[in-house]
């Protein structure tokens, strides 16, 4: 058993949770008055316009409505309350890549939101329930169009910007957007990079359902004026900076985003208001103690679902300042965040363990170099976490003195579900420890018997909770077959989240990773089905499959097994560069292969059902432990792991 790591106790002012006490307090509260206890939280987190009447309404499970009848608005609850007391406190410290800032107080963010707000009312008619994608870099703008659509009730949804043209496309035309948001392009690294030719691209011809586009200019580079496309700047100054608040239903939809799954296209993901925002805003305050006088830096891109509950729906619902970077992490060099964490004083630090491996290999002392006695709380986020990685962390960044929170949690759960709590969590190493009170995660057989200690079983949610994904965007029997048809507990189906993961004797849970076909390339899920879809694209491609590889700094980087028509006409190098150019224009550079071996054929069984599991054993280096007598050609194992080794 490793070593367990206590809170520092001198690091938290009157936390919500001071102890295991309080933890386990709350749990059995839940335990003992389960919708009692979010009706009450849900009172006191949220400012009621009208109150609900029902906390939740299971009729239509898994279609569950949260805190029911009642009137409340995300702006509000974000931007507008603080007004009153704090509006001259800082909402956003904005660092851009050549490391100035801009310091944004919540009186000045509210006047830009409201005038964003009115511009997408006037001049592009949006109305509540009315799509609109956001196609943006890391700039305020960005942040204005994400909380005026929240303010109108329009549903965003915000695409990557490393996402190519025709992956944005797709979602613009699944989510039938009405409005597109974007930028001329931005900085990266000390030079400019685009893109609008992007957004040019995408809606060429097939996006019938966009009626404008509204360009920022954030590096005035040249850019091509289509029919369709305004500048915000041209039209921003003529807008009030008022806007009367509109109260929205609870289950009103907030925003969509889009995720990959084991299967098909990527889903859109829908939110809706009351439940998201009040998860958003308490795991804020539960797991990383984050107060209004803090200031709190969460590295991650608002393309993601980190960046929306933790750069700006989370932080600012809680009236605390938050960070928004455009830049890298190594650029100018890899102290360049603890250079910002000694400037800004920032007190909480929230990152991927992919960008921990690298600042650790790239600049091992950088951090000695800088002040980081201001940093509290240090959390990752979106991959298991590796040992060393996590020592590193803790010793240089945290100075052995910091709470590591390992959040558990993904885009369809809207905020953290296992973690510890900063305050009162005795952590161990690489485990994200004990399920948040209120959540019900359970490590399952697919019968619901619980899975025998340290042994590997289904991550399940049992019971719902308010920040569940609603639906899959235009798709119900989707979202049921996806998430409600693997795992049955208590003779009902149940919430599978896809990922694996085992109990100790305490209850503490380590997340063992994906048991779908689902890829996690530096902490971002890729398909393993739209990859290989796209790289059937290639002529010469008779049949392929593609499986994640440990990779030192990705956590896991693609791999290729491909069966060619006629093996004979290309090379391995020059075979990888042709399909990496066609997932480079489907997907983006996110998802192009690491490596590829040409096989004689895949291990499919008579059903022909490719069995990845074989696959992924060999790049992993692991004995074949599967059953191969049910294969169509049981002696292609032997063949395609003799091609491997060589
Ligand atoms: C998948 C969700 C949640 C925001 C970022 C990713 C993996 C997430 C951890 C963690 C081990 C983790 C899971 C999960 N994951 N956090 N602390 N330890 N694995 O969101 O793109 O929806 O991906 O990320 O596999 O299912 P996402």
């Amino acid at each position: 058993m490793s070593k367990i790591f206590k809170p520092n106790k001198d690091m938290f002012d009157n936390p919500v949770f001071r102890d295991m006490d309080d933890y386990n307090k709350l749990v059995k509260k839940f335990d003992d008055n389960y919708e009692g206890t979010w009706g009450e939280l849900a009172e006191k987190n949220i400012t009621w316009h009208k109150p609900f009447t029902n906390t939740l309404d299971e009729t239509n499970t898994p279609f569950n409505r949260w805190f029911k009848d009642g009137k409340m608005s995300v702006a509000y609850e974000c931007v507008d309350r603080h007004l009153e007391n704090s509006g001259d406190n800082v909402a956003i410290l904005f660092e851009a890549d050549d490391g100035t800032n801009i310091k944004l107080t919540y009186n000045e963010l509210a006047k830009n939101v409201n005038k964003t707000a009115n511009l997408f009312v006037n001049e592009y008619g949006i109305k509540k329930s009315d799509r609109v994608v956001i196609y943006m870099p890391m700039i305020l703008e960005a942040i204005y169009t994400m909380l005026a659509c929240a303010k109108i009730g329009a549903i965003h949804s915000v695409v990557f910007g490393g996402f190519s043209s025709q992956a944005l496309k797709d979602r613009i035309i699944d989510a039938k957007a009405k409005l597109i948001v974007t930028a001329d392009g931005a900085y990266r690294k000390g030079k400019p990079y685009m893109l609008k030719p992007a957004v040019d691209d995408a809606t060429k011809d097939g996006c019938d359902s966009v009626q404008n586009i509204c360009v920022v200019k954030r590096n005035f580079e040249p850019i091509q004026k289509n029919k369709k496309d305004s500048f915000y700047h041209e039209l921003i100054e003529k807008q009030s900076d008022e806007f009367e608040t509109v109260w929205f239903d609870s289950e009103d939809p907030l925003f969509l985003l889009y995720t990959s799954g084991s299967t098909g296209q990527p889903k859109g993901v829908q939110h809706n208001m009351a439940g998201y925002i009040l998860w958003a805003k308490l795991t804020m305050q539960w797991v990383f103690d984050n107060k209004p006088d803090d200031i709190f830096w969460c590295t991650a891109d608002i393309g993601w679902i980190t960046g929306h509950s933790y750069i700006v729906y989370g932080p600012l619902a809680n009236g605390t300042t938050t960070v928004v970077f455009e830049g890298v992490p190594t650029y100018p060099d890899a102290g360049r965040c603890w250079k910002m964490v000694q400037q800004h004083k920032i007190n909480q630090f929230y990152t991927a363990p992919t960008a921990i491996r690298m600042l650790h290999k790239t600049g091992e002392n950088e951090p000695s170099k800088y002040d980081l006695s201001s940093l509290r709380v240090l959390g990752t986020v979106g991959e298991p976490i590796d040992p060393p990685a996590w020592k590193w962390y803790y010793e240089a960044i945290g100075n052995s003195k910091c709470s590591i929170v390992d959040t558990w949690w993904q885009t369809e759960t809207g905020g953290h579900m296992v973690s510890p709590i900063a305050s009162c969590t005795p952590i161990k190493p690489a485990c994200a420890t004990l399920p948040l009170p209120g959540i019900y995660a359970k490590i399952i057989e697919t019968n619901g018997e619980p899975t025998p200690i340290n042994e590997k079983g289904y991550l399940c949610i049992t019971k719902p909770w308010p920040s569940q994904i609603r639906t899959i965007w235009g798709d119900d029997d989707r979202f049921v077959k996806a998430y409600f048809g693997d795992c049955v507990y208590d003779g009902k189906p149940v919430y599978f989240s896809g990922d694996g993961a085992m109990i100790d004797e305490n209850g503490y849970i380590t997340i063992t990773g994906r048991t779908d076909d689902v890829i996690n390339v530096s902490g971002h899920r890729i398909g393993t089905a739209e990859i290989e879809a796209s790289i059937k694209e290639n002529d010469m491609v008779a049949s392929s499959a593609v499986v994640g590889k440990p990779h030192e700094i990705k956590g896991e980087g693609i791999f290729g097994f491909i069966v060619l028509k006629n093996s004979d006409t290309i090379s391995k190098d020059d075979l990888k560069l042709e399909l990496n150019k066609i997932l480079k224009a489907d997907i983006g550079a996110i998802a192009l292969l690491d490596d590829i071996i040409v096989v004689p054929d895949l291990p499919k069984t008579r059903s022909g059902k490719i069995m990845r599991r074989i696959l992924r054993s060999i790049v992993k280096g692991e004995p074949i432990t599967q059953d191969t007598s049910t294969l169509e050609d049981p002696n292609i194992v032997g063949e395609i792991e003799v091609l491997y080794k060589v």
